[in-house]
């Protein structure tokens, strides 16, 4: 069912600290202008940009326009959104100079009146995270925050702070200037198709849910995979690391998803409750077990799709002595009823030589009296694959009789693509996020009992490997991660699964599960 034919959401004005920079440019505007071609803006709505440098609103309207284009919006799109262009209006302001902030108020005022757009707003902080706080006093102190009688919203990006001391700092100051229930934090993984898609495969479907427990489940591989580098953004995620950059927020965020139970109803609270039930039933990781349980790497010198790239310490902005990871592997429990003993493996890194993000669910394997020892070939392992990206979808790998053969059992897929050639293009995440600010639904984004029950996992690992000083384990740039990686599984006889794409190429050596290609061995 279309939003748009049944839901016109209420005027607001978008407020957009921050839209000179990159994820305005690359995010916002191309998100907002396919919004206006679906007629999913409201009819009274305007963009305030707000940027440090001197620019008109021509200028502004040019970029946003072009900003489009590059992103590969939809040529009818940009027709559509040729009213919304016009609605675009530059502020200019410095967000530490306190004297704009009245200022900025007056001009909202006035396209207030102008849009009849009833005082709501949305302010979304495009900007680096050391002004997220500054931007939220001012906000409040100058009225701008917290009015009765209309409504003021604030999306923040990620990092929500840089340990769980920091983000109770920064949310102390934002839910004071506007209160929970108007903060909305945005992980961007949240608004991707197959996440959402994952509860109803999970929560329609008799075939998988009575299964979805350790009764069936051997174990479970969460993966984000990247071939890229740091690139531009080396001076800060030398200071994050994979940790604080993907496991605190997208890595936990799927899994909570997977391991849920389901919610009562679809209300945002009901499924957040769940989730932060799962956060809370993580087995606590100690000094004691934390070396069995996770594994840090970084990447050295190597090759990408044949071609030379630079160690991470050779990245700029990267200190040359570098002990910041770009890879992290976990092992980690979830104690309670459905999932207790069953390990749940967490991967993310950076120069590795596929890129996706999945969710593979390997079942429990059939005891092998009829099949095995009898002339027959091992039973491969069933598996459902959950395709966040590049390609979205479910893989299904399950036994077949090879035809023709004897006794040669082949594992054989069914193959669900919801983006390939099917004339549906996924919205991309920034859209459906955008949308759901825009009616007030914060499903997609994380509660702050999220982020606080994520960072303390994080934090006893960050503090764990400061006082431990717990090097990186280097890896060669194109390869599957530091060896550290394969033992952790191994304790539990278990491999890494490859990701689907390289299951379903022609190569038989490839064609096994845990087979560790070597570089590019897993030709795309
Ligand atoms: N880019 C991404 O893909 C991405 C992905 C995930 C999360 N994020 C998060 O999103 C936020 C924005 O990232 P970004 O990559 O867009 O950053 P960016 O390209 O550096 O843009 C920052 C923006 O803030 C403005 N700014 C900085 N200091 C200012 C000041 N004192 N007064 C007024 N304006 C000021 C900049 O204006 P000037 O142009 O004048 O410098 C620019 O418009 C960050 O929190 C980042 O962690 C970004």
């Amino acid at each position: 069912m279309q939003l748009s034919a049944v839901y016109k959401p209420e005027p607001c004005i978008l407020v957009v600290f921050g839209a000179t920079g990159d994820l305005t440019h690359r995010k916002l505007y191309p998100a907002l202008i396919n919004l206006a071609a679906q007629k999913r803006l409201p009819d009274q709505f305007a963009v305030v940009a707000v940027g440090r440098r001197e620019k008109n609103d021509t200028q502004v309207r040019n970029e946003a326009r072009r900003a489009a284009a590059a992103a590969g919006t939809h040529p009818s799109a940009a027709a559509g959104a040729e009213e919304l262009l016009q609605r675009i209006h530059y502020f200019q302001m410095n967000f530490e100079d306190e004297a704009a902030y009245p200022l900025l108020r007056s001009r909202l005022a006035e396209l207030d009146a102008a849009y009849n757009t009833q005082g709501n707003r949305i302010y979304f902080l495009a900007v680096a995270p050391q002004y997220f706080g500054i931007i939220a006093d001012h906000l409040y102190k100058h009225g701008m925050a917290g009015n009765q009688g209309a409504w003021q919203r604030v999306v923040v990006e990620k990092p929500f702070g840089r340990n769980l001391a920091s983000a109770r700092e920064l949310n102390a100051r934002l839910t004071q200037a506007f209160g929970e229930r108007r903060v909305y934090r945005i992980d961007h993984y949240l608004g991707k198709e197959m996440l959402q898609n994952l509860l109803v495969i999970r929560f329609a479907n008799t075939l998988f849910e009575p299964l979805w427990n350790g009764r069936f489940i051997e174990e479970v591989q969460i993966s984000i995979n990247e071939t890229v580098g740091v690139g531009s953004r080396g001076g800060y995620y030398d200071e994050a690391g994979a940790l604080r950059d993907m496991v605190q927020n997208h890595m936990l965020q799927l899994l909570t998803l997977t391991a849920m139970e389901p919610p009562v109803d679809l209300d945002a609270d009901s499924i957040r409750d769940e989730k932060v039930k799962v956060l809370r039933s993580i087995r606590p990781l100690t000094p004691e077990n934390m070396e069995s349980s996770v594994v840090r790497g970084q990447y050295g010198p190597g090759m990408i799709d044949g071609k030379p790239v630079p160690g991470y310490r050779e990245e700029e902005q990267v200190d040359p002595d570098s002990n910041t990871e770009t890879y992290v592997a976990l092992k980690l429990y979830i104690d309670n009823f459905r999932w207790s003993g069953v390990p749940f493996y967490l991967r993310t890194g950076k120069r590795l030589p596929v890129r996706s993000a999945e969710i593979v669910i390997r079942f429990r394997e059939q005891p092998g009296v009829l099949y095995f020892g009898r002339g027959y070939s091992e039973l491969g392992p069933n598996l459902l694959v959950i395709k966040i990206q590049p390609e979205e979808g479910v893989f299904l790998q399950f036994n077949a009789k090879q035809p023709g053969s004897v006794g040669d059992i082949v594992p054989v897929r069914m193959d669900y693509c919801q983006n390939c050639g099917t004339g549906f293009d996924s919205p991309e995440a920034y859209e459906r996020l955008l949308a759901d600010v825009i009616r007030g639904d914060s499903t997609l984004f994380t509660r702050w009992d999220e982020v606080e029950y994520a960072w303390e996992f994080v934090d006893r690992i960050a503090d764990y490997w400061d006082q431990a000083g717990t090097p990186v384990e280097v890896y060669p740039a194109g390869t599957w991660g530091p060896a550290g990686a394969d033992r952790l599984l191994a304790q539990n006889g278990h491999r890494w699964i490859l990701p689907f794409q390289c299951l379903l190429t022609d190569r038989p050596d490839l064609e096994k599960h845990g087979s560790r290609p070597v570089v590019g061995s897993c030709q795309l």
